[in-house]
């Protein structure tokens, strides 16, 4: 076992490993490095706890951890790079969940049990510890249903439901009341439990409310309840690292939070109370687009257009993920700046299913940094551009947010794509993006389909090159 002064230096050291590691994945070129940073930190805090005097049963740990251990590594080694949100989305329920149990478990266990001033303080962490841990659990549920596609993507919106969130709100204070005036455990569980129920309600209203295309803020919001929620369990069992980790986490996925929200016009109270994204456009094409027919090009034509371009910007979204293009993409860029063409990047800020989902594969592909750009250094840049290469992106493109006010996504900043000489849009068919809002970008006169697979389209052209 390890003595105290040991443990505490242990998880300092460990701490300050996860701030440099949050400060490492602010960018690209050190963002290796912040991981590795964030592996040793776990592993530092992981080996301290289990040495740790909380520790009574070392053969239930074990049993726990390595099946634990085994469930998170066959799951992290098979997952798509596209299932990763989903897999976040699930991660961040079990923080929620894990912060339920042990605030009940905490209640129960007779050895942390205070008085007085204490037993209050202790109590309040317990309760605000299961109510938020409750709403993220549910609420990272739907999200992970969202994302999978097994829950609709379209807001529910029922009929009075700022009232029935603030009625909601309301009970959960009332019960908590109820809680701390309990007279002992056995009725203080009631109110504990009821409130546990109305947060896990509350989660699934609050993202089913949602809409499609407000999805990255919910993503980035549940990973900041999920630190709270973590910082909450802290707290119940005075562990000092957990409350620093969860206060990082909860702080990281706040700010993250209002950049989604900034990088979509949007107001983070207005997303929470949902329904962004509640009108569905027609698939395929607005009103105005209706009866318009679509220019339709090949691989052979695409090829020829780079040849004779001075500047090529490429647009990569969630179809390039999907198709896993960015390899070949990777190569084409190579090519045609051998030939002394500009190729550059740009990457809308909630492009794909994940904060930050192209760089990190364009990293992947080794396309080089300098030359990623994000959406506000290049979308100036357009109109003088010979050709765009969108590469299964469709609502980070749509110029509806501009140009249509009833449009599900007015408002909402977006590449301008189309204000390029040439723009050639990559995939399968005429389908929708994430939002459900149809595309007036396709029918436009300067733009060209280039239907398929986006990896295919793009070998093709590679090989054309
Ligand atoms: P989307 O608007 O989702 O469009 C992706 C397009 O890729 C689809 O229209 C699809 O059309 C095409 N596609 C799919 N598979 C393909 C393949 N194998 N080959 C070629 N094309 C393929 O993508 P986006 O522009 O990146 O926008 C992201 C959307 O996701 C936004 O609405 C955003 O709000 C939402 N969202 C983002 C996040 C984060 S944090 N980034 C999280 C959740 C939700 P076809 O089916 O016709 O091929």
């Amino acid at each position: 076992m390890m003595n105290e002064g040991l443990l505490t230096a242990a998880y300092i050291v460990a701490s300050v490993l996860f701030i440099l590691s949050l400060g490492g994945l602010s960018h690209q070129e050190t963002a290796r490095r912040g991981n590795i940073y964030g592996m040793i930190g776990m592993l530092i805090a992981v080996f301290a706890t289990i040495f740790g005097s909380q520790v009574t049963s070392y053969e239930v740990l074990a049993v726990a951890m390595i099946i634990g251990a085994s469930i998170g590594t066959v799951v992290a080694v098979r997952v798509e790079m596209t299932g990763m949100p989903q897999l976040v989305a699930m991660l961040h329920s079990f923080v929620g969940l894990a912060a339920v149990l042990v605030g009940f478990a905490n209640y129960l266990d007779p050895a942390s049990h205070f008085e007085g001033v204490e037993k209050t303080i202790h109590e309040v962490e317990i309760y605000l510890g299961v109510l938020i841990g409750a709403i993220t659990f549910t609420g990272s549920v739907i999200a992970f249903g969202k994302l999978q596609g097994i829950v609709g993507s379209r807001p529910l919106l029922l009929p009075a439901r700022h009232f029935l969130n603030l009625g909601l709100g309301l009970a959960c204070i009332w019960f908590g009341v109820e809680f701390i005036n309990a007279e002992n455990v056995a009725a203080g569980l009631i109110p504990l439990s009821i409130m546990t129920a109305i947060a896990l309600v509350f989660g699934v209203h609050m993202v089913m409310a949602i809409g499609g295309a407000d999805m990255p803020v919910v993503v980035s919001m549940l990973n900041s309840y999920s630190g709270w929620a973590a910082a909450a369990t802290g707290f119940m069992l005075s562990n000092d690292l957990l409350i620093i980790t969860g206060a990082l986490v909860g702080s990281s996925g706040a700010i993250l939070s209002y950049i989604m929200c900034r990088a979509m016009n949007r107001n983070f109270l207005s997303v929470i109370a949902g329904g962004f994204g509640t009108k569905a456009g027609a698939v395929g094409g607005g009103s105005d687009d209706a009866g318009k027919e679509v220019v339709s090009t090949t691989v052979e034509e695409t090829a020829l257009l780079f040849q004779d371009a001075k500047s090529v910007i490429i647009v990569p979204g969630y179809g390039m993920a999907v198709a896993q293009a960015q390899h070949p993409v990777s190569e084409i860029t190579k090519k045609l700046r051998d030939k002394g063409i500009s190729v550059r990047f740009g990457i809308h800020p909630v492009a794909g299913r994940l904060p930050g989902h192209m760089n990190v594969l364009l990293a992947e592909a080794k396309v080089p940094y300098d030359i990623v750009l994000e959406m506000d250094e290049i979308n100036e840049d357009f109109p003088e551009t010979d050709v765009v290469l969108v590469i299964g992106a469709n609502d980070t493109v749509n110029p509806a947010a501009q140009e249509d006010p009833n449009s599900p996504i007015a408002g909402m900043p977006v590449l301008e794509v189309w204000k390029a000489k040439t723009v050639i849009v990559m995939k399968r068919s005429m389908a929708s993006g994430y939002a459900g809002v149809a595309n007036p970008l396709f029918f436009k006169e300067n733009t060209r389909m280039l239907f398929g697979d986006a990896k295919a389209s793009v070998d093709g052209i590679l090989a054309k090159l």
